[in-house]
């Protein structure tokens, strides 16, 4: 799939954000191998640290679903630069897979990292 539609979708699951809290909207869309998309956007609580964020929502869902296999993620959020993703979604998202390309926006400037460019020497197993 063409990032600029991941992209797109992403910026799409952002509008469904419940960001009472924060106020700041985040969306994830999430790209299996197989060519399926699961879209995410931030959940938040009033106790602040069972907030979700916008990429474990839309892993949760695919994995959830059965879902082990997965290509890229795009991330969106009102941010003018770019939205990178928080230290423990890295985390989270290092278990599947090193090589998942993360996609971010600012502008018309589209950056593809790698999982393991962002969370460097990731712990994965023990
Ligand atoms: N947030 C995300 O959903 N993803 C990120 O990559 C960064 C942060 C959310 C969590 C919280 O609801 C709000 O943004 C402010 O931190």
């Amino acid at each position: 799939m063409n990032y600029d539609v991941l992209i797109e979708k992403a910026q799409e699951a952002m509008e469904n954000a419940y960001v009472k809290y924060s106020n700041f909207k985040v969306g994830a869309a999430l790209l299996t191998r197989s060519g399926k998309v699961y879209t995410g956007c931030n959940v938040e609580n009033s106790s602040f640290g069972a907030t979700i964020c916008a990429e474990r929502v839309a892993f949760t869902k695919a994995i959830s679903e059965g879902e082990r296999e997965f290509e890229a993620i795009a991330v969106a959020s009102s941010l003018k630069g770019f939205t990178y993703p928080c230290g423990i979604c890295r985390q989270f998202m290092s278990e599947w897979g090193l090589d998942i390309k993360l996609i971010t926006k600012s502008g018309d400037e589209v950056r593809v990292h790698t999982i393991g460019e962002l969370l460097p020497e990731a712990f994965v197993e023990f």
